[in-house]
């Protein structure tokens, strides 16, 4: 008999047909997603289930995944599942890592361009009907070219981003809790800095670590007075790592220059304040979302699950402790 597999939001086809090849499938074909009841009662019976984002397994929806032996989350971050308790009950967890990387430092990297040369300003200016004439400092904004770029986070995703912005001719700063080998360093052209010096220090700082409690409100007031005043924060990581109403405040009082945001704390709630600034351009987390890699992202989440089923190591396991349960 095939195992159940339950996939909880719509996902590219390509990766249900494969689950179908090995899995009974029960597919919510929906943008929607479950509510937490309709989860639960949906989760019950099965071997696996490819997860979203959206959906949260605290360690109270995974003490009642009784039969279920992988989550295979289709995304890198794992935040939504409490990776401890699924261990503690020898539940296989794996996320979409890879694939993503370049996708999600593009968008960084848009982000962090736009935000400095104002185009989502520029954009509307024209569409609005507004450009009578070419003056001298229309719509200035910051060189990014030369400048200094602050990268909180020196995992795959921010090592894209430090090879996105020596393309720029940047001086590169990063921050880690753990230092990246030298060899890396060399090759990036990396410095490694305390964090008062990345804040003070940085025109651009960009946000590539996951959300953790270590992490969670990482820059707050404290840090964004730290900041220059022409300074520009980006972040495709988490919403929870930044404080968005001090942030929002920053913003509106001219203490920072601009931000890039493609997450929020809250999302898809975005703070009003944010709304009603022009110097802040914000996307609905999309980091990752081009067609190839949302493609390459189902089919790793399919594959991944497949994988534990048959016995086998998931490619993208987060906790190996679990295999031997
Ligand atoms: C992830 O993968 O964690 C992104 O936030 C969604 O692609």
């Amino acid at each position: 008999m095939k195992p159940a597999v339950l996939v909880t939001k719509r996902i590219f086809p390509e990766a249900v047909e494969l689950l179908r090849q090995h899995a009974e499938v029960d597919y919510v074909d929906s943008d929607d997603g479950l509510t937490p009841e309709e989860l639960d009662r949906r989760a019950r019976g099965k071997r696996g289930i490819v997860s979203q984002l959206t959906d949260q397994f605290t360690a109270e929806r995974i003490g009642r995944l009784a039969g279920v032996r992988v989550i295979a989350n289709v995304a890198v971050g794992f935040d939504n599942v409490d990776l401890a308790a699924a261990t503690r009950q020898g539940i296989l967890v794996a996320n979409t890592p890879d694939v993503l990387t370049d996708t999600t430092a593009d968008l960084a990297f848009a982000l962090l361009l736009a935000a400095a040369r104002r185009v989502v300003e520029g954009h509307r200016f024209v569409h609005s009907g507004q450009w009578r004439r070419w003056t001298i400092d229309l719509l200035a904004g910051h060189d990014v070219h030369h400048k200094t770029l602050g990268i909180f986070g020196m995992g795959r995703i921010g090592q894209a981003v430090a090879r996105r912005g020596a393309g720029f001719s940047m001086r590169l700063l990063y921050h880690d809790a753990r230092r990246a080998p030298e060899a890396l360093e060399r090759e990036l052209g990396l410095e490694f800095v305390d964090q008062a010096r990345l804040l003070g220090e940085a025109d651009f700082i960009t946000l590539h670590v996951p959300l953790n409690d270590s992490t969670r409100k990482l820059i707050g007031p404290a840090e964004l007075r730290q900041m220059k005043p022409h300074a520009i924060l980006v972040n495709t990581s988490r919403g929870p790592v930044v404080d968005e109403a001090a942030l929002a405040q920053a913003l509106a009082a001219h203490a920072i220059a601009a931000a890039g945001l493609d997450v929020f704390e809250n999302e898809p709630h975005v703070h009003p304040l944010l709304l009603e600034l022009d110097n802040v351009v914000l996307t609905p987390h999309i980091g990752s979302a081009s067609v190839e890699t949302r493609r390459k992202m189902s089919l790793l989440a399919a594959e991944n699950a497949l994988a534990a089923l048959a016995g086998r190591r998931p490619p993208n396991l987060l906790n190996p402790e679990a295999m031997s349960k």
